[in-house]
This record gives C-alpha cells, structure tokens and sequence, in this order.
C-alpha cells in the first residue's frame, strides 16, 4: 500500500490548477503541471528568437526526445513511434495502409471509445466490414467473443487497453494472441492506460499502440502517439500521408515518394510543436515518479474513493475484480449532466457519459478530496 499522503502532498505545489477546483477529471483531461506551463514558455521564447532557424536546431530534437520518452514508458524504441495530432488521425493512417480485399473483418468492441469504429464504418465502401462485439454488462467484454468473432476473415482486431466508460483493464496480450493466430493485426488504443498503468508493448506482443498527451500522461491537447511493430513498419504503406513520410523529406522532391523506414513513415507534416513541448513536461513528472507508484497511488485512491461512495448509499458500476480496474469509478445516476452541472457549482469537477458520470482521481489527488466529492454527491443528489 502507497502512502496516500506523502506522494500527493510532494507534487500538488506542482499542479496550481489544483488549488482553484477539486479536480476529479483527469480521464477527460490531466491537470496543467509548472513543468508545461514553462515548456510552453520556452518554446515560445525559441519561436521568438529563433524563428525558422528553431526547427533544425531545436524542435526536432524536442520531438526526438518526446518520441524516446513515450517510447520508455511503454517499452518500445524510439523509431517505433510517430507523433500525430489525434487517435482519430492516427487510426485513419492505419486504416489507408490496409487492404480489404482478402481480409475485410475489423473486430471492435460498443465499449471503445467511438473513434475507433468509425473509422471502419467510414471505410465500408473500401469494404471494410466492421464486427461490433457487445458487453455483457457495460464493464468488460469478455475473452471468449474475441474467440468467436476472430477468424480467417478479420484483418485486425482493433480495441483498447482501458475502457473510457469502465476502467476495465483488458488483457491485451492475449487479445493480441488471438488475432495473430488468426493472421490478423491487433490495435490497441491506450489513451487511458499509458501513464497511469505500466505498459509493455513488446510483452504484449501488438502491432499498434496508441495514447496522447490529453489525460494520464499530463501533456495536453494536440498530441498522440503511435507504436508501431518494428517488423510491421515496412509492411504498412499508408495512402493517407505527407512529407514528413518521405525518407528524404528535405530533399523536397516531388518525382518520386519514397516512404522513411521508421515510425516517421506514419506522420503526414508540420505537427504541434507546442504540444510536443508540453507533453514532453508531463511525461517527464510520469517518469519521475515512476509508473508503478502512480499507479499503485492511483489504484489506492479508487479503492478508497469506492469505499467512501458505498458507504454514503451509492453504486458505482464496477469490475468485481479490482485488479482489473484502473483509474475511472463510473457512477450510474439519472442526470448525469445534471449532477457534473450541480458538483461544478460547488466548485467539484468531474465528467458524464451517458447514464453516468465518471471520477478519476489521479495521483496527486486526496483521500480528503474523494471525501468533498462523495459529499458534493450526495448533497447534490438530495436536491
Ligand atoms: C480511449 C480514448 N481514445 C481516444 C480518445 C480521443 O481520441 P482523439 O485523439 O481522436 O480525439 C479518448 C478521449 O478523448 C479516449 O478516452
């Protein structure tokens, strides 16, 4: 068991924004560290004098070391990852590389995030054909429905690692077994669990790995990551694609596009070099703290955070096993709109999907903040 106290009381000086909210949302968006709000700083200094000349000098190595940061977090090499802007984009470059003539199955689970299936939905005239696998109880889906549904049609299986509306962990190791037995390529979208959970791409054997700046690993909006097998790369010829695929890119040569030999073969151009430095920051907190005490902290406070919400009467929608459960307690209510509107009056700040809302304290939340939030539930709920 993590002290509870010693870690959050060491890095909440860290974080202002803390100061101003109970701020119980960081599955929607991570909290502003002093980190970024220098690194933005800094790279708007280096705009300022440098102006183009920061590119050659500066940035790029800003990305080169973003990409080798992500990289150690989930125990790839830093060829292996491409900087993009969004899952969306990063999903859709996949999506061109592939062809669905022979194989044209994408299995995909109602409980990813919807980005996912649409992106096989849109590709239906392509002929992608995308087979949508339910959740027996809005928590998990189970192993055995991958089995089923995975055969010598599917061309991938993509999913993720932790469900955005459940916290449930999946077992993407042996999700990735079954799509590779069946000569299939398995994607795993892990926006929610690179930071929070350890992460070992090459344990688990998947082709693509996913996750961003936005949530657990504190970097803000603008920037995702992809993992790419390093056997993969040089299979996949994406059609969506740029200049900053071109393995010469600054030779500028427009007769012939020959596609980079590393992860940079799935970037399209000019990426968001503010968030590139911000997420450098946040990852940088992550590193330092290690990913096994944030989340041995984080597991800590859900535990703590389901103990309090059931002694105040309520239910929150849960994996029996709580091994399998990082980060977001979801909690069934009517109104979820409703009580996230109530809870931000009295200054408590969380999110809702549909049929409930979700609270996700982070490592450099409180014992006593899951308290404020229980009662601001409560009080809220009696109306
Ligand atoms: C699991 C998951 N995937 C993807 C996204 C976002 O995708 P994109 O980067 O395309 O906005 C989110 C949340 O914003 C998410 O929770």
């Amino acid at each position: 068991m993590t002290d509870l106290t010693s870690l959050s009381s060491l890095w909440r000086p860290e974080f202002p924004g803390l100061e101003r909210s109970t701020y119980m949302n960081t599955c929607s968006l991570g909290q502003l560290s002093r980190r970024s709000i220098e690194a933005m700083n800094r790279y708007m200094e280096l705009w300022m004098s440098y102006g183009a000349a920061a590119w050659y000098e500066l940035w790029l190595g800003e990305m080169a070391d973003a990409r080798a940061r992500f990289a150690r977090l989930i125990n790839a090499q830093p060829h292996e990852i491409a900087i993009l802007p969004s899952v969306g984009v990063a999903l859709s470059i996949i999506g061109s590389s592939l062809d669905y003539d022979h194989r044209n199955e994408v299995v995909i689970t109602e409980m990813d995030f919807p980005t996912i299936p649409y992106q096989w939905m849109a590709r239906g005239e392509e002929g992608a054909d995308v087979r949508l696998l339910t959740s027996p109880d809005r928590i998990h889906t189970p192993l055995q429905a991958f089995a089923d549904a995975v055969n010598a049609r599917t061309a991938l299986v993509a999913t993720t690692h932790v469900y955005f509306t459940s916290g449930w962990i999946q077992d993407i190791a042996a999700i990735s077994r079954l799509a590779h037995d069946a000569g299939a390529l398995c994607v795993i979208d892990g926006y929610q669990a690179a930071g929070q959970i350890p992460v070992d791409v090459k344990a688990a054997g998947v082709d693509v790995y996913l996750s961003g700046g936005l949530k657990w690993l504190l970097g803000g909006p603008g920037i995702v990551f992809m993992y790419v097998r390093e056997e993969l790369i040089p299979q996949l010829n994406p059609t969506t694609t740029g200049w900053f695929a071109a393995k010469d890119m600054f030779k500028f040569n427009p007769e012939r596009f020959i596609r980079a030999e590393d992860a940079r073969r799935f970037e399209p151009g000019t990426p968001a070099v503010a968030a590139v430095y911000t997420a450098n920051a946040g990852m940088s907190i992550i590193e330092e703290i290690g990913v096994d005490v944030v989340c041995a902290h984080t597991k800590a406070l859900d535990a703590d955070l389901i103990q309090r919400l059931r002694a105040a009467g309520l239910e929150p929608r849960i994996p029996a096993d709580l091994e399998r459960h990082a980060g977001i307690v979801m909690l069934p209510v009517d109104d979820p709109a409703g009580l996230v509107q109530g809870l931000r009056d009295r200054n408590v700040i969380i999110d809702y999907r549909p049929g409930a809302v979700r609270l996700s304290p982070y490592f450099y939340n409180t014992v006593e903040e899951n308290q404020i939030l229980v009662d601001a539930i409560v009080d809220v709920l009696k109306g």
